[in-house]
């Protein structure tokens, strides 16, 4: 059993796909543990996304990410972080397979509707992030 972090990012918000987005990771047979609607400061953005801090598209990305609420989840299940991973596609909705969430909805390689923690260590970065233990179920 492994726990991993994704967000429905802004865009995926506006798009009204929240219920879509859970209903894909439910799909593949994972169960959400905890589940918030916030919004970033662009501060908090830039904490979450500090492992980008070098990269050209870390000011774009963190002001993406503050732009309007995001919906937070911990989902569980076998395989969870790769399991969410290939529910996402890839970065580039240009490059995601067909009938992935970035294939269906992203319009832009930084718009992409969906993050997903890409490891364990990300993950135990990004969940107490957002959840205290007394959140996941
Ligand atoms: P995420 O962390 O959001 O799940 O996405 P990812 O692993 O697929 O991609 P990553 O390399 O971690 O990049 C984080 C997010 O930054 C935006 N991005 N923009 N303009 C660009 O070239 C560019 N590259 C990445 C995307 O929103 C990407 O998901
Ligand atoms: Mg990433």
């Amino acid at each position: 059993m492994e726990r991993t972090l994704s967000i429905v990012k802004p865009d995926g918000v506006k798009k009204n796909v929240i219920g879509e987005v859970i209903r894909r990771f439910e799909q593949k047979g994972l169960r959400v543990a905890g589940l918030r609607l916030i919004q970033l400061s662009t501060q908090d953005a830039k904490n979450f996304y500090i492992v980008h801090k070098e990269r050209p598209f870390y000011e774009s990305l963190t002001s993406f990410m503050s732009e309007g609420p995001i919906a937070v989840m911990v989902l569980e299940g076998d395989n969870a972080i790769a399991t969410v991973r290939e529910t996402m596609g890839a970065t580039n909705f240009k490059d995601a397979a067909p009938g992935t969430i970035r294939a269906d909805f992203a319009t832009d390689i930084e718009r992409n509707v969906v993050h997903g923690s890409d490891s364990v260590k990300s993950a135990d970065y990004e969940i107490p992030f957002f959840f205290s233990s007394l959140d996941l179920h």
